[in-house]
């Protein structure tokens, strides 16, 4: 099922997700919702916290248009190491029609559940690092206007700001 996403500035955005205690069938058909919204939205990533769902989860695909999908599920993330720099022009579906600079760690190794539960390790560079990145922030109520300078959290903001009000959330 396609879930609503949740636009900035709206305060649910602000809320962490809770560990995910058990790999219950709600659970699963929770990520399956996930992808399947993401996908259509369409994007490369989306946090449970995005879709009002205060849980520690997050999928990402990356592969390009003419790539067959990728899933990639991490429930109860953790980002055990970063390296490096680099700096990314990042979207989000919680901003639409924004896309903002922000620096990230180049690489990151990070440790997560799939979606039968079983922990994996991965390492990740370039877009799949920054996404990691983008998507665990999210999950600590963090969100991508947090890494802007002061001049650009302000337009952004405005921006936003402007078309929450043009449009009220669902
Ligand atoms: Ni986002």
């Amino acid at each position: 099922m396609i879930r609503t996403i949740l636009h900035y500035p709206d305060k649910r955005l602000r809320e962490p997700g809770l560990k995910v205690e058990a790999i219950t069938p709600a659970i699963k058909a929770l990520v399956d919702d996930m992808a399947e919204t993401m996908y259509a939205a369409p994007g490369v990533g989306l946090a449970a916290t995005q879709i009002g769902e205060l849980l520690q989860i997050f999928v990402i695909d990356i592969a390009a248009e003419d790539e067959p999908s990728r899933l990639q599920v991490f429930i109860n993330p953790e980002i055990l190491s970063t390296e490096g720099e680099v700096c990314w022009k990042e979207g989000c579906l919680s901003f639409p029609g924004a896309t903002e600079e922000v620096e990230r760690a180049a690489k990151v190794r990070v440790r997560a559940q799939d979606r039968d539960g079983k922990w994996f390790e991965l390492e990740a560079e370039d877009l799949l690092a920054v996404a990691i990145q983008h998507e665990n922030d999210h999950l600590q109520g963090r969100l991508m206007i947090d890494h802007l300078g002061p001049l650009k959290k302000r337009l952004l903001h405005r921006k936003m700001q402007k078309r929450a009000d043009a449009q009220p959330t669902p």
